[in-house]
């Protein structure tokens, strides 16, 4: 269908499963055990309501921020980091980077993505800004050189994205049915003779996700992992998988105590494909608001998981997020029509979150605050 018939990210959904593989849908769609965090991470918006205000000029619905202390952005809105872009379309993480670009959003780059970072960033418009994200490797050395070869590119990414959420490879079992399929296929697929001369099979049968885990280390902490990444990067760095008030709380004091270290962290279940039934991030928005409201002038807050309105941009930011991340949505659009697709998407969740702002009466994002979302919700914990 031409995209511009498709009208919410669930039609961009379903138009891209038509023009992917069944891999690539099943590694896209695919969350840990039951999927149960990754349907939560969206019903908990739905279940929120708003509180708007009438009789106030809404002509303008301005929703220019700032990121990470000094960038200008046009939209809170962001792409979080998700492997393997290529997967959908040829345009790849690239064609993220030029399907978002007429809205001035962030757009995060995978530890994982399918193309160089020096690619990825090659035809960005003056002023875009990217993160690099960054999975620790066993082998320290190789971390480290690529940290180097980011600082090369400093004048596109603008931090490092640490991401803590995924120690170890979940179960996603949509991902090894599928992987097991394709091997299946590809097995059907050659004669007697040519499976003999293809020699070393895959394996393993678990999914593309588990494959990527290669080297991944699992025993980061606070209190080595962080001196590391400080020595080897100038650029700030956000923390992304934190999940309880009390990791925000750490970090918030490992920031004053480190100034020039972290600037953010990202309240995040990974989409719900690391730790089933982990919370939303709303939940973990609401516990810091309840006991530690100090840190959000100490750190920024962002969010992601389960984004399918404008409506669910504008909650979390109601409750103190400064910026809100799409994982899949930006990976359905790529599907269903390239850079076009991903432009498509991201000009329905820009029009929905101006919509809402001027249907609950908020000129600009600074505005939007509590008051907005129905109290009972607020003080819940
Ligand atoms: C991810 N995510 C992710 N996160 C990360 O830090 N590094 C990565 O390489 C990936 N890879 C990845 C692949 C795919 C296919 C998906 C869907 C997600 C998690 C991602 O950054 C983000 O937290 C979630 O996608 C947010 O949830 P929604 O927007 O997909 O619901």
């Amino acid at each position: 269908p031409p995209l511009n018939s498709l009208l919410n990210l669930d039609e961009i959904e379903a138009a891209a499963k038509t023009q992917i593989s069944k891999k690539c849908w099943a590694y896209y769609f695919s969350a840990a055990d039951d999927l149960i965090s990754k349907s939560y991470n969206n019903t908990v918006y739905r279940n929120m309501l708003l509180r708007p205000r009438v009789f106030v000029d809404v002509s303008l619905a301005d929703t220019t921020t700032t990121l990470l202390g000094q960038y200008k952005v046009g939209t809170p809105l962001y792409v979080s980091p998700a492997a393997m872009a290529r997967l959908a379309h040829p345009d790849g993480e690239a064609g993220i980077a030029r399907g978002i670009s007429r809205f001035g959003a962030m757009q995060i780059v995978s530890h994982n993505a399918s193309m160089t970072p020096e690619q990825i960033v090659a035809e960005a418009k003056p002023g875009q800004i990217f993160g690099w994200q960054l999975y620790v490797q066993q082998d320290r050395t190789k971390s480290e050189a690529m940290l180097a070869r980011i600082a090369k590119l400093n004048d596109k990414y603008k931090c490092i994205v640490l991401t803590l959420d995924a120690p170890v490879p979940s179960k996603r079992e949509h991902d090894e049915k599928a992987a097991l399929e394709t091997q299946l296929l590809i097995e059907a697929s050659r004669s007697e003779d040519e499976q003999k001369k293809a020699g070393k099979r895959p394996d393993s049968n678990s999914g593309v996700g588990q494959q990527l885990f290669f080297g991944t280390a699992a025993d980061l902490t606070w209190s080595t992992t962080l001196p590391w990444l400080v020595k080897h990067t100038d650029l700030p760095i956000v923390l992304k998988g934190i999940q309880t008030h009390e990791d925000v709380y750490l970090a918030a004091q490992y920031a004053r105590k480190h100034p020039g270290s972290i600037k953010a962290v990202i309240l995040s279940n990974h989409g719900g494909r690391s730790l089933d039934t982990a919370p939303p991030a709303v939940h973990t928005l609401l516990e810091v608001r309840k006991y530690c409201p100090e840190v959000f002038d100490m750190i920024e807050i962002w969010v992601d998981g389960g984004i399918r309105r404008g409506t669910d941009v504008v909650k979390a930011l109601c409750l103190g997020a400064k910026a809100v991340g799409v994982g899949r949505a930006a990976l359905w659009g790529l599907g269903a029509g390239g850079w076009k697709g991903v432009d498509r998407a991201f000009e329905i969740l820009q029009g929905e979150i101006q919509t809402c702002m001027r249907m609950i009466g908020a000129k600009d994002i600074a505005e939007l605050g509590p008051r907005f979302i129905n109290s009972r919700m607020v003080e819940r914990d």
